[in-house]
């Protein structure tokens, strides 16, 4: 017969028959199976259940099996919010900061995202795929399976299409799941520094109709930031962007109080993501809407900023999800491993939330979790296998420790 099994898995962290969005107290609830078994065909979870039942559900069983004996089953990583294609890394900057300087002085000293989208414009389709590729199988390995990725280091008309079909070739050729936003309004270059509307202009005039015509993005993102784009302009670009079918997801509340979490929520932002820097009034317009909250704490530990208030948000009823930024600027590493950790040591997340966090509501936060997220029969098979683990806490306990033993992608195994 033909698929594959999972035998004697010592737990199958996150088996659900319905998927919703999980707000406040529900993300504590993850539902897990003792010694369970699971069966892929193709590329589809087709069953799961306990061990005991295992003889008395099938009388055939694939040839191709895994023992999972002390191991956990979890579903992939769903890492809603990366920057993964860039040309070059930026570690100068970060001596710079180390010496003392601010991400947003160096920003202002054309460094940052500039400096980026410079070495972008001169960088190749195919060196930009490339290193992207990389990248992108270094994470898979990691347990990543499902990842947006933003345009945004471009800057420029060609630039900005360039990322978007180096994107869209990642998506051709990976079985990861890879949804595309177009962060055109990531900053003002250089020549548009006096003249927003003109760059406006060109984001609305001259990238949204290509990108619209060869899909190259399912969603648009602003950063709407203190020195970047102000609400009011975040709200001119979304709405531009959303008349040719691409709903917000935007940068909001990373380094001040900039609106953004408001304005997402206003057009109905699939997600608003950073909030680093929250108040009761941002937080309550979050809790009251269907938009995800993602939080990066990769990068608010990069940028030594105080952390995502969590425990504020998931008390108010919010629908969070967890995201690594993986950027050159400020969180070099893509690692949810790395990111689940860290939302439990340093934002108080328990394990049972930040893995709901960095799945389900992940998914959620790129409207992918029909497919994805949760041991469900019909979805796609992406699944982490750790190594023998003594408990689930033991994965964001266990820091720096790679504890993922195999990765399952679309049924295929990747490591
Ligand atoms: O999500 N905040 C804006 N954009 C990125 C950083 C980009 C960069 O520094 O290159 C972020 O943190
Ligand atoms: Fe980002």
């Amino acid at each position: 017969m033909p698929g594959m099994l999972i035998a004697n898995i010592k737990q199958l962290v996150n088996v659900r028959a319905q998927w919703p969005v999980l707000r406040g107290k529900e993300l504590a609830e993850l539902p897990c199976i003792d010694n369970a078994y699971l069966l892929i065909e193709d590329d589809t979870i087709v069953d799961y259940g306990p061990m005991e039942q295992l003889a008395s559900n099938h009388s055939a069983l694939p040839a191709d099996s895994i023992d999972a004996t002390g191991k956990l089953v979890l579903p992939a990583w769903c890492d809603s919010h990366t920057h993964l294609v860039f040309a070059a890394s930026r570690e100068n900057e970060f001596i710079d900061k180390l010496k003392g300087l601010s991400y947003a002085e160096i920003a202002a000293r054309g460094g940052g995202i500039l400096n980026s989208a410079r070495k972008l414009n001169d960088a190749s389709e195919d060196e930009l795929f490339n290193l992207a590729w990389k990248r992108l199988q270094e994470l898979s390995a990691l347990g990543t399976g499902a990842i947006e990725i933003k345009s945004g280091y471009g800057l420029t008309v060609p630039g900005e299409l360039k990322m978007l079909r180096v994107i869209k070739k990642l998506r051709e050729r990976s079985n990861v799941t890879i949804k595309a936003t177009f962060l055109g309004a990531h900053t003002y270059p250089v020549e548009y520094k006096e003249n927003h509307q003109g760059y406006i202009d060109l984001i609305i005039q001259e990238m949204l109709p290509v990108i619209a015509r060869e899909q190259l993005a399912d969603y648009i993102d602003v950063f709407c930031e203190t020195g970047f784009f102000s609400a009011a302009e975040t709200e001119m670009i979304c709405r531009a962007g959303m008349q040719y079918g691409l709903k917000p997801k935007i940068h909001a509340n990373q380094l001040n109080l900039s609106g953004g979490v408001q304005t997402g929520v206003a057009l109905g932002a699939v997600s608003v993501d950073h909030l680093e820097t929250m108040d009761e009034a941002a937080i309550r317009a979050l809790a009251g809407s269907s938009t995800i909250g993602t939080l990066l704490p990769t990068a608010a530990f990069f940028l030594r900023m105080p952390f995502q208030p969590a425990r504020a948000l998931i008390d108010a009823g919010c629908a969070i999800a967890l995201a690594s930024d993986f950027n050159p600027g400020s969180s070099p590493s893509g690692n949810m491993n790395m990111v689940v950790n860290m939302s439990c040591i340093q934002m108080k997340m328990l394990p049972e939330e930040a893995i709901n966090a960095a799945t389900l509501n992940g998914a959620w936060a790129m409207e992918c979790a029909r497919e994805l997220g949760s041991i469900s029969t019909g979805k796609i098979a992406n699944l982490i296998i750790t190594k023998p683990v003594p408990s689930l806490a033991y994965l964001p306990y266990s820091f720096g420790s790679n504890l993922i033993e195999q990765v399952i992608i679309k049924g295929e195994r990747v490591v």
